[in-house]
């Protein structure tokens, strides 16, 4: 309670999360979860338009890998992003460069939302791709941004909201892509657009608050903005013991420059730190919690779940995500780095265990469609109370300020690299085990 009320008097400071991480992070987790609703309108307009231009329809397996490019070009233009943050962080600033990557999105969503008038469904892969970049650029920057804003105390907490703004992202975009709203066949093109408003937001409201008061002092040498950023920050409180601490990483920063990624790579002095976070953000991707969300409609049809259930039930495992990252939000400064991150993947893969055996009896006992909705809303639960938090906010606390924005493109890259790896593989394994489906049926139905 006292972290709370502690919160709460730095007003100012929530107000930057906020500002930041609603066109920020919140944009990544938005973006992934819009694209489940139209698939199969999108899929008809590439068939259509293709009909148009050459006379002949499209065959479904080319359609199918059409679809499957739209999807993944947007984790390859977040690896063009996370590469091109580093950079950017560093020339123009933490919050300058949240402010610019508005652009991508914006230019993003003009390209996606007249895709349909301009009978070209290569617009809409080009504006996945610009979305992709400004995801990726925030998801490395903002939370550097924050927790660089943030006093000592509360570092954990205030990075940890990326996660959260990512989880909201997700809730809304599912909200938003339901048939009532956005997600009528018509309205495909409005909804690719909607995630202008995110951007318009923040670039209304960003412009309000400080840059990051340890960039302003130790890479521009600017001790006056400091302190003026800081004293919006913190309000009245005393600044000496902080400004002293940043004055010790300036003095021992001195002479030096912000290092490359292959600086890293080489020293051994940081071995073990590069290795847990490339480690760390590979797994957050690999265990294919994001990735689920391109194509949840479609886990849940075929972990057997009602076809007229299945929107609200996709609209639930966001909103799992977002209880999870907010209660890891309060509890991170307790409860430590560590036993978050290890009790998360440890009761993740308990629910995936329990999950393999519920699939493998689905079509024998009734009530295991429900037991397997219940494993993936579990598994949700604790991939949001530790991995998908935490794996964020280390690159920020186990490097210096002149090795961050280079660990951060590091680990933003792994971060894509596997998002895009299982987000491609996922419909070919989902494929797989509908053959394993068919035959368990097959075979029952044999016995029967
Ligand atoms: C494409 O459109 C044609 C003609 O309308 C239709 O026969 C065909 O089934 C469609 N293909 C796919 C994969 O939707």
């Amino acid at each position: 309670m006292n972290k709370l009320q502690r919160l709460l008097q730095n007003k100012n400071l929530i107000l930057t999360v906020c500002a930041a991480g609603i066109g920020g992070t919140f944009q990544y987790g938005y973006n992934i979860s819009i694209i489940n609703a139209p698939t199969s309108y999108i899929q008809t307009f590439m068939n259509k338009t293709w009909l148009e231009r050459t006379g002949a329809p499209l065959e479904s397996g080319v359609v199918l890998l059409l679809w499957s490019f739209t999807v993944s070009v947007y984790p390859l233009g977040g690896l063009a992003g996370a590469v091109a943050a580093g950079p950017m962080a560093i020339v123009l600033g933490r919050k300058m460069s949240l402010l610019v990557n508005n652009i991508f999105v914006i230019v993003a969503a003009v390209l996606s939302g007249f895709s349909q008038m301009a009978k070209s469904f290569e617009m809409i892969m080009l504006s996945r791709f610009l979305t992709g970049v400004n995801a990726g650029v925030s998801m490395n920057i903002q939370p550097m941004y924050l927790a660089e804003s943030a006093p000592k105390k509360l570092r954990g907490a205030v990075a940890m909201t990326s996660a959260s703004f990512t989880a909201l992202g997700l809730v809304l975009g599912q909200v938003v892509g339901v048939r009532e709203l956005l997600g009528g066949e018509e309205k495909w093109p409005l909804l690719l657009a909607s995630n202008a408003v995110p951007a318009v937001i923040q670039l209304m409201a960003l412009p309000w608050f400080p840059e990051s008061p340890r960039y302003l002092l130790i890479d521009r040498g600017d001790r006056e903005s400091c302190i003026s950023a800081l004293r919006k920050l913190r309000g009245s409180s005393d600044l000496e013991e902080e400004l002293e601490e940043m004055l010790a990483e300036q003095a021992a920063a001195k002479g030096q420059r912000a290092k490359k990624p292959w600086e890293l790579v080489r020293n051994p002095a940081v071995r073990w730190q590069l290795m847990s976070i490339v480690v760390l953000s590979s797994a957050m991707q690999l265990c294919g919690n994001d990735s689920m969300y391109f194509y949840a409609a479609y886990v849940f049809q075929e972990a057997g779940i009602p076809q007229d259930t299945i929107p609200y039930v996709v609209i639930g495992t966001g909103s799992c995500e977002l209880i999870a990252s907010v209660t890891c939000n309060t509890i991170i400064d307790y409860a430590g780095r560590r036993p978050l991150l290890l009790g998360g993947y440890i009761l993740m893969a308990g629910w995936a265990t329990v999950f393999m055996v519920a699939l493998s009896q689905q079509t024998r006992i009734i009530w295991m469609p429900y037991l397997s909705m219940a494993c993936i809303f579990a598994y949700i639960l604790s991939f949001g109370i530790g991995p998908a938090g935490v794996t964020g906010v280390l690159p920020t606390e186990i490097f210096d300020q002149m090795s961050r924005p280079a660990a951060y493109m590091i680990c933003g890259s792994m971060l894509w690299i596997n998002l895009f790896l299982v987000g491609t593989a996922f419909p070919f394994i989902v494929v797989r085990s509908q053959g394993n489906a068919m035959v368990i049926s097959d075979v029952k139905m044999e016995v029967d």
